[in-house]
């Protein structure tokens, strides 16, 4: 507290935008001119390098990008390191069904380039970088207008490139995507050293996503106290969620962390027909049975007591008349065609259970099936270079805790569904054309 009323007394933070939504207050069907966005928000800068590092911490702001990561410990890492450092935003957005980041690069990209800029003067980056993925032109698109048209007004010294990455799961995992940035595949490399440490160029990286340093944005502006205005001590602001599945508006919504989902779920028009279940976290995620799912909230605090967390925003509802077991052995499916191909455990392991739920879903597994799985999953667990194994591990963990009538039926062939259409999206390969009934 003290720290930040340093900053305040040397210069009083001016009043932010009170409610919902903050993020996406200027957002139109097109990008938002320059011009517009300093009408929406001010003019940025409030905050000088020290003064920001400390309204951030403060603030208590997570990273958006999947972990929740405190966003001011890795500034403060980055900082601490030797010579220039480098900025890249991550906008890859490799979760298939989220959509958060790409609406917020297409409708609030001066907000991301003013988080870049601030988040540059705090750690003494001299370079940016923001990665996109390259099936989504519209963000780099809207991005390049925006930078070109802060051009005009003198904006933003800092050089800004806009990097195109592949459009694979693992290319926005922060290593892989500084591996592509020197030039190399878009693939995790082994850690240490970390993107901190040594990154684009072999220069103190900081990688952020895209929404915290939106975020970062709007703290630098407003400061800590504005920030912790919606949220709770523990988990404050706000945070872009995609509400995705069988919703009558599916999309992206901005929430106080700390939404109901059955809340969130009536800001997407409401369920489109009965529920059976709610994947939270995205394909890293957690199933939830639907008694529990409703009245948790969209914070890591309270959905630890249904075994999940906030990850990566992707809040999805799953149709009674839908197999929870294929939706499963579909996303695994293609989770395993998505790894790097770098890890034994996580290749071959991957595809083993892959195979496996998917024999569960077609009704023609072994009795031992869910004691084979966990074993798997067990050798697979915390044994690749990278976090995707462990994400995929985590997913097929929690159908098996949260489906077990459905397991128990489809051991002896039979299943509860009524629809073999696929409610989460698969961007492409084999696993796309998968359905079971
Ligand atoms: C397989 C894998 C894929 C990832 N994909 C993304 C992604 O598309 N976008 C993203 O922001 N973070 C992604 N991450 C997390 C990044 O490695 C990194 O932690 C994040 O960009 C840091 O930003 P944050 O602290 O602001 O959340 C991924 C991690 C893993 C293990
Ligand atoms: S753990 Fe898997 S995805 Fe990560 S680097 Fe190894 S093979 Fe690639």
């Amino acid at each position: 507290m003290s720290r930040v009323r340093v900053a305040s007394e040397m210069r009083p933070w001016p009043t932010g935008p009170t409610g919902l939504p903050r993020l996406l207050r200027g957002s139109r069907e097109e990008a938002v001119s320059f011009a517009a966005h300093l009408d929406t928000y001010g003019p940025s800068g409030v905050a000088g390098s020290r003064d920001l590092l400390a309204a951030i911490g403060e603030a208590g702001v997570r990273g958006r990008g999947g972990a929740g990561f405190p966003t001011v410990t890795k500034m403060q890492a980055v900082a601490r390191g030797r010579g220039p450092k480098v900025i890249v935003a991550n906008g890859c957005e490799g979760e298939p069904a989220s959509a958060k980041d790409r609406t917020l690069m297409r409708e609030s990209p001066h907000l991301v380039l003013d988080g870049i800029a601030m988040a540059a003067n705090a750690v003494g980056a001299e370079k940016a970088f923001v990665a996109v993925e390259r099936t989504r032109p519209a963000s780099a698109e809207a991005l390049g207008a925006a930078i070109d048209d802060r051009a005009r007004f003198g904006e933003d010294p800092l050089p800004i490139q806009v990097v195109s990455v592949p459009g694979r799961y693992v290319a926005g995992e922060e290593s892989a995507l500084v591996h592509w940035i020197n030039g190399g595949d878009a693939k995790p490399t082994t850690v240490p050293p970390r993107p901190f440490e040594r990154g684009v160029g072999g220069r103190p990286t900081l990688v952020q996503n895209v929404e915290t340093l939106a975020h970062v944005a709007l703290i630098g502006r407003f400061g800590p106290e504005w920030f912790r205005t919606l949220g709770s001590d523990d988990e404050p602001g706000s945070a872009l969620v995609t509400a995705a599945g069988a919703v009558a508006r599916p999309g992206v919504c901005e929430i106080a962390i700390g939404t109901r989902v059955g809340d969130l779920f009536d800001a997407a028009g409401g369920p489109e027909s009965e529920l059976g279940a709610v994947l939270v976290g995205g394909y890293f995620g957690t199933w939830v049975p639907i008694a529990d799912a409703l009245d948790v909230q969209l914070s890591n605090a309270a959905l630890r007591s249904v075994g999940a967390s906030l990850g990566c925003g992707v809040v999805a509802a799953l149709p009674l008349s839908a197999c929870p077991l294929a939706e499963t052995a579909r996303v695994l499916r293609y989770l395993a065609e998505e790894t790097a191909g770098q890890c034994g455990p996580c290749v071959f392991g991957l595809a083993s259970v892959a195979e496996d739920m998917s024999a569960l879903a077609r009704g023609d597994a072994g009795r031992t099936i869910v004691e084979d799985l966990q074993r798997r999953s067990r050798v697979i667990s915390r044994r690749g270079a990278c976090h995707h194994p462990d994400g995929a591990i985590r997913f097929l963990r929690s159908a098996l805790g949260a489906f077990p009538e459905e397991i128990g039926l489809h051991q002896h062939g039979r299943c509860r569904a009524t629809s073999a259409k696929p409610i989460l999206p698969i961007p492409h390969g084999p696993a796309r054309e998968l359905a079971w009934r």
